[in-house]
C-alpha cells in the first residue's frame, strides 16, 4: 500500500475522517482571492437549501438571505458607499474604506445579505435568532467548501444600521442585518491553512 493511500478504516473512522475533513478545511477566503469563475445555479441552489435546514429553536427558521449577482452587485456596492458616507463623521472617514465598499461586492460573482428576521410574538430570545442565523451561515460555508468553493462572511459596523435593514427590504426594526457572505471560487491551486488555539484551554470538565 502506498503512503497516501485510503487507510482500511472502519465505517465509523470513515464517517468522522469525513466530517474532520469537511469542518477542519473551511477556511475564509475573501473575494480579493477569488477568481471571476461563476457560481452554477445548481451550486448556489444546494448551498442556500442547506442554510435552510440549520438548527432553530422553535422553529422559527429566521434566517433571510438577499443574493446579489450580476449587476445586483454593483447596487450593493454603491448602497454601501452612500451608506458608509452618511454614517461617518468627516474626521473618521477614510478613503480606502470608501473605495474598499464601492470594489469588494465586483470581486465575488455572488454576495449574501445575511438576514434576521425576529419573531412577532418574541418568545424566543432574540440571541437564539441569531444563533440559528449564525447555524444557516456555517452550513452555507461548509457546503461551499465541500464543494471546493471559496467564502468569507463579512461584517462592518455599517452592516448593523437601520438604513442597511431597511434597505434589504426588513422594515421591522427588530429585524437584523448580520453581514454580508462573499461566495465565488478560490483564485490559486493553494487552499489556505487554518490554524487554532488548543482546544483543551477552552473545555471544562465536570466528572463528578
Ligand atoms: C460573525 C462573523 C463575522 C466576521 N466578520 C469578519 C469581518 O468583518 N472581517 C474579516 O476579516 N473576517 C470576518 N470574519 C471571518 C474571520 O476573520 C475568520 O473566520 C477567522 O479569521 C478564522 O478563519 P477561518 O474562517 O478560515 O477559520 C467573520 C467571522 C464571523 C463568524
Amino acid at each position: 500500500m502506498s503512503d497516501d493511500a485510503v487507510p482500511n478504516l472502519d465505517p465509523l473512522s470513515l464517517r468522522l475522517a469525513a466530517a474532520n475533513a469537511l469542518i477542519r478545511r473551511r477556511r475564509s477566503i475573501k473575494p480579493k482571492d477569488m477568481s471571476d469563475k461563476q457560481v452554477e445555479k445548481e451550486h448556489l441552489a444546494a448551498i442556500l437549501e442547506n442554510a435552510n435546514w440549520a438548527p432553530t429553536h422553535g422553529m422559527t427558521q429566521p434566517w433571510r438571505f438577499t443574493v446579489f449577482a450580476e449587476d445586483g452587485r454593483q447596487r450593493l456596492a454603491d448602497f454601501l458607499q452612500k451608506l458608509y458616507k452618511d454614517q461617518m463623521p468627516e474626521d473618521k472617514f477614510r478613503q480606502d474604506k470608501y473605495d474598499k465598499f464601492g470594489t469588494q461586492p465586483l470581486l465575488s460573482p455572488i454576495v449574501i445579505a445575511i438576514g434576521m428576521s425576529r419573531q412577532k410574538n418574541e418568545a424566543i430570545p432574540e440571541i437564539e435568532e441569531i444563533e440559528a442565523v449564525a447555524c444557516a451561515v456555517q452550513n452555507i460555508h461548509l457546503t461551499a467548501s465541500a464543494l471546493g468553493m471559496a467564502g468569507y462572511w463579512s461584517s462592518p459596523p455599517i452592516c448593523y444600521t437601520d438604513e442597511m435593514r431597511v434597505w434589504l427590504g426588513m422594515p421591522d426594526e427588530r429585524d437584523k442585518c448580520l453581514g454580508f457572505f462573499y461566495l465565488g471560487w478560490p483564485k490559486g491551486e493553494e487552499w489556505p491553512e487554518g490554524n487554532r488555539g488548543d482546544m483543551a484551554e477552552k473545555v471544562t470538565w465536570v466528572a463528578s
